[in-house]
């Protein structure tokens, strides 16, 4: 059974796969026709941590989609108390019909997975947050910056910017990540993306001069300084990102046309200047609209792997 804990499982032909049906999902919804692909079906979605986004896109989507979502946060249920994991896989797995989980750590995640009888969404990790670049490249497709678009990632070397190595190297397109010194994504993953880009042909580039990642850029984007969960670090992380302020004088270097993407929540005036975010509202409203139809696409694509293993 498949699971989408990160966009390393999948191929290229995989991920255009779920795309296209995002994209042929968004489009009947825009004409209010709702194919009930998931009828009577039930997503549970455990957070651990905060969300506006995943938790209205999700419960939203599969309800769309002809389904119910039940949000189940861990301060409520045993999950929270210290009933482990495996357990609370195994107990919920046997009564919904399909899991998200934002959590902490991707073992966990992973873990879950392994004792669950159904497919498992990763809605955010402290590695990866697929569903959103899967938004992302739908966002981008439709602003058409789909084809060989040089990106720019500007920012902490966090789940955000992992995920965006995974996108580039499976897909193949450049992507330059930017990182304070000290702030750099994780090594495995690194290798992970590189390993992909050998086959898929992206070229993926790191530096720690944010001017010239954006610069001739298609795509910029950046993601917040301070990630659920670093709240202390808070200061001394505000200290080390000075001068990656995502700004009109930065983009002034990307190309004419690029387009900037936020995943949200954005912080004014820390990784992204008011001026910027304002200029570049509807492409971040589009991409936070998209979370919508790119995971109704992920959980219909995943429904029907399943039914063809049956
Ligand atoms: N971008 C995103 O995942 O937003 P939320 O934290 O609000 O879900
Ligand atoms: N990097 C951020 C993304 C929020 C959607 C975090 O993990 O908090």
């Amino acid at each position: 059974m498949r699971h989408f804990l990160t966009l390393k499982d999948f191929t290229k032909e995989e991920i255009l796969e779920m795309i296209d049906l995002a994209a042929t999902i968004k489009a009947q919804t825009k004409k209010r026709e709702y194919v009930p692909y998931l009828e009577h079906q039930t997503l549970g979605m455990i957070f651990e941590k905060s969300s506006t986004r995943t938790r209205v896109s999700f419960e939203t989507g599969i309800y769309q989609l002809g389904g119910i979502g039940l949000f189940l946060s861990s301060n409520d249920i045993q999950l929270g108390r210290g009933e482990p994991m495996k357990d609370t896989a195994r107990v919920i797995s046997r009564m919904v019909d399909m899991v998200m989980i934002r959590t902490y750590s991707q073992k966990k995640l992973e873990e879950f997975a392994a004792y669950s009888k159904v497919p498992v969404i990763n809605g955010l990790s402290d590695e990866y947050h697929p569903v959103q670049l899967m938004a992302d490249y739908l966002t981008m497709r439709e602003f058409g910056k789909d084809q060989n678009p040089v990106c720019a990632y500007v920012g902490d070397g966090n789940n955000m910017a992992h995920s965006w190595l995974m996108l580039a190297g499976k897909l193949g397109f450049e992507l330059r990540i930017a990182t304070p010194v000290g702030y750099e994504c994780d090594e495995s993953i690194v290798a992970d993306a590189l390993e992909a880009a050998k086959q898929s042909g992206a070229k993926i580039t790191f530096m720690n001069d944010p001017k010239a990642a954006v610069t001739g850029a298609d795509v910029v984007t950046t993601d917040t300084w301070v990630s659920m969960g670093q709240e202390s670090e808070k200061e001394k992380r505000l200290a080390a990102f000075a001068g990656y302020m995502v700004d009109e004088a930065m983009m002034a270097l990307a190309k004419e046309d690029a387009i900037f993407l936020h995943c949200l929540p954005a912080y004014r005036d820390y990784e992204v200047s008011e001026e910027t975010f304002e200029k570049h509202a509807e492409e971040i409203f589009t991409e936070a609209e998209n979370r919508l139809h790119a995971q109704k696409g992920v959980m219909v694509w995943l429904d029907r792997r399943r039914e063809e293993q049956k």
